[in-house]
């Protein structure tokens, strides 16, 4: 009986390894031919919902429908073969659309009234603010170009040559991917992953802090598990002068709480930030993450339910009003065939290549360039 049992583990994970990778489903299979791929999904996934019939029935129509949607995605997506984005199962993959939208992506809500959020500068002075055009090409030296042959991808750098490749992992200053679960606050994940590394950065000691006293406490319209925006969190920290305590007295519970923090708590407080819309100008995006540190950014995150590796590059839309979460860029590499962003989320290591996902340079895609947000703590 346990010999008969080993062999349908290995047959299933073997078959598993066949469709995991080559990643084809054709459409012309029933629901019912895909059950044997849904229920290794099931195990591989230690999903809960083997002997409940009903919800069963509703995960493989969902699952059918990601197999779908990884399939178009897969088709669809073209450059070098190694950078490609490769779309299959993850553990969102048994997720209806509107219950990831609802799960996972309803938790950056982009303040509305667009002009009084865009291009915010607290407590930095002009001398700083990268995005100064002037200063921008007046000290430009080189003007080197690089183009991305079939996609026009056109990055012109100005100023003196940033490095091809940033990775603020390599520098010991990122900490370990979080999850956020089922608590919709990626702006707060993303916010706070970016103060620990500016931190890092000062100090040159890396600690984790606490992103549940930002969910139990930012007000000014960010609502904790229920969403907020990472400007309005910048905005808030500095009107507050709020220390984020270290993450284990104000440990992460992943649901809304009642605010705790201590007025004379040590932590790490915001000195100043921008936050811009930086559309068609993502060269100072990539010259903030070389010259400055990681920045949080608001994204569409739509299409990455079942997102495995490789640079998005398409199916990705960069609308305003399509921003629905938010995550860290810690790096970028324009030296690759398809320049990419380095962008560190929050659904875990097992989500995308570690937890990190690669977004391609000079498109705004999936929005990333809409709300970009840099940071400096206090000493
Ligand atoms: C499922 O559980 C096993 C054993 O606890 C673990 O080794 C494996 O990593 C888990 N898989 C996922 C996808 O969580
Ligand atoms: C089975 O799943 C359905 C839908 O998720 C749920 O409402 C129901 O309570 C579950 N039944 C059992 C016995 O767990
Ligand atoms: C912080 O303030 C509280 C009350 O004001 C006080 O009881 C506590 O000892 C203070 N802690 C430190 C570390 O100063």
């Amino acid at each position: 009986m346990k010999k008969w049992w080993n062999w349908i583990l290995v047959l299933t994970l073997v078959g598993l390894l066949f469709i995991v990778i080559p990643l084809t489903y054709p459409k012309s299979k029933t629901k019912d031919e895909l059950r044997p791929i849904f229920d290794s999904y099931i195990q591989n996934f230690n999903k809960t919902y083997k002997y409940n019939l009903t919800e069963y029935e509703t995960r493989l129509e969902h699952f059918c429908h990601s197999l779908k949607e990884i399939e178009t995605l897969n088709s669809a997506s073209k450059g070098p073969e190694h950078l490609r984005a490769k779309y299959g199962l993850t553990k969102l993959s048994d997720l209806s659309k509107a219950e990831f939208q609802e799960i996972h992506l309803s938790d950056e809500k982009p303040h509305h009234n667009r002009n009084t959020r865009r291009n915010r500068h607290r407590g930095r002075s002009d001398k700083n603010y990268m995005n100064d055009r002037d200063a921008y090409t007046v000290s430009h030296q080189h003007d080197n170009e690089i183009h991305n042959g079939n996609k026009n991808i056109l990055i012109r750098k100005r100023r003196a040559a940033i490095p091809l490749r940033v990775d603020w992992r390599e520098k010991g200053v990122i900490g370990p991917v979080r999850d956020q679960g089922l608590c919709g606050a990626c702006w707060a994940f993303s916010t706070v992953g970016t103060m620990e590394a500016m931190a890092a950065i000062n100090t040159g000691k890396l600690s984790s802090l606490s992103v549940q006293e930002v969910i139990d406490c930012a007000g000014l319209g960010n609502s904790g598990c229920l969403g907020g925006d990472i400007c309005l969190l910048l905005d808030w920290l500095m009107l507050t002068d709020t220390a984020i305590q270290p993450d284990n007295e104000y440990p992460l519970k992943l649901t809304n709480g009642v605010c705790h923090k201590k007025a004379n708590a040590t932590g790490v407080r915001v000195k100043s930030f921008t936050c811009d819309d930086l559309i068609g100008q993502e060269e100072t995006i990539l010259q903030l993450i070389a010259t400055h540190g990681p920045v949080a950014v608001a994204v569409n995150a739509l299409t990455w339910q079942n997102y495995l590796g490789g640079v998005i590059q398409f199916h990705c839309s960069g609308s305003p009003l399509d921003l629905n979460h938010a995550v860290e860029l810690v790096g970028y590499d324009i030296s690759a065939d398809v320049p990419y962003y380095i962008a560190k989320n929050s659904w875990g290591k097992m989500f995308g290549t570690d937890g990190y996902i690669l977004l391609a340079i000079g498109d705004n895609i999936c929005g990333l360039a809409n709300e970009v947000a840099s940071v400096d703590i206090k000493p």
